[in-house]
């Protein structure tokens, strides 16, 4: 079951969603002693990390939180293609976070997508031993072919049956890189997934992947990860915009 959280514009849904992801990890943090959270990257969530960074530096919980990426561009940290360097220079800035918390997708040692992709499947499994439950927040992108993280529609990484990290050696869409992605099974074991998207032009790729597939599964990548407690799509207005209500 898919939630829908509408808000007027990008900046109001942007808070809004800081203060939702607030209260998911503090109620983690309450309960485990820790909270956890994979980021995406893309240009959508900027504002978002900007907002959320300078409200949880000064909360205690944060220094607990563990950070990892849903999927990176096989670039350097400090390249602007990074989804890293995109939160390194918003949700990080100043420094608020515990540094062995920050779990970057190893791209600069490692010598090849496929390397990168091993190492950081092991760092996930270090991380989530029980293996049953994973992160307490998968927050995902949509891209306008329904893809998220780096899952492309058709492309096998979908239909991966056990690995939690792939390499993509081919994006069909900008930047056209290598990539390392998160996979359904690691996704689909989140307690929480929001997919968070604004603007008009995320208008009609929302309202295919919300709309009730008649038979079989929704081709999109975006459709298919669900948190198992529960699923929240975070809109503003005109992303919004076409879906029947
Ligand atoms: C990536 C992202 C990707 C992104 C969507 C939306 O590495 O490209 O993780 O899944 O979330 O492509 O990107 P925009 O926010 O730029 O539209």
């Amino acid at each position: 079951m898919v939630h829908l959280e509408v808000h007027p514009n990008p900046e109001s849904a942007a808070q809004a969603l800081a203060a939702f992801l607030t209260g998911r990890l503090e109620r983690a943090d309450r309960s485990t002693g820790r909270s956890t959270i994979s980021l995406c990257g893309g240009s959508t969530p900027a504002r978002l990390y900007e907002i959320a960074g300078r409200s949880w530096r000064d909360q205690p919980w944060s220094r607990r939180l563990q950070i990892y990426w849903g999927d990176e561009r096989f670039v350097p940290p400090t390249s602007a293609q990074s989804n890293y360097r995109l939160a390194a220079e918003t949700l990080l800035a100043g420094g608020w976070f515990d540094p062995t918390h920050v779990h970057p997708v190893p791209t600069q040692s490692s010598p090849t997508p496929d390397f990168a992709a091993q190492e950081y499947e092991a760092v996930l499994h270090t991380s989530f031993p029980a293996r049953s439950s994973t992160l307490d927040v998968a927050l995902m992108g949509i891209g306008p072919d329904g893809h998220t993280a780096s899952l492309f529609p058709g492309q096998p990484s979908l239909r991966e049956p056990t690995r939690w990290a792939l390499p993509v050696p081919n994006s069909p869409l900008p930047p056209l890189v290598a990539r390392v992605t998160l996979t359904l099974p690691f996704l689909n074991r989140s307690r929480t997934v929001v997919v968070f998207a604004t603007g008009a032009e995320k208008a009609s790729i929302v309202r295919q992947a919300l709309a009730p597939v008649c038979e079989g599964e929704s081709p999109l990548p975006v459709t298919r990860v669900q948190g198992t407690e529960e699923t929240i799509w975070f809109l503003d207005a005109v992303a919004a915009g076409a879906v029947p209500r």
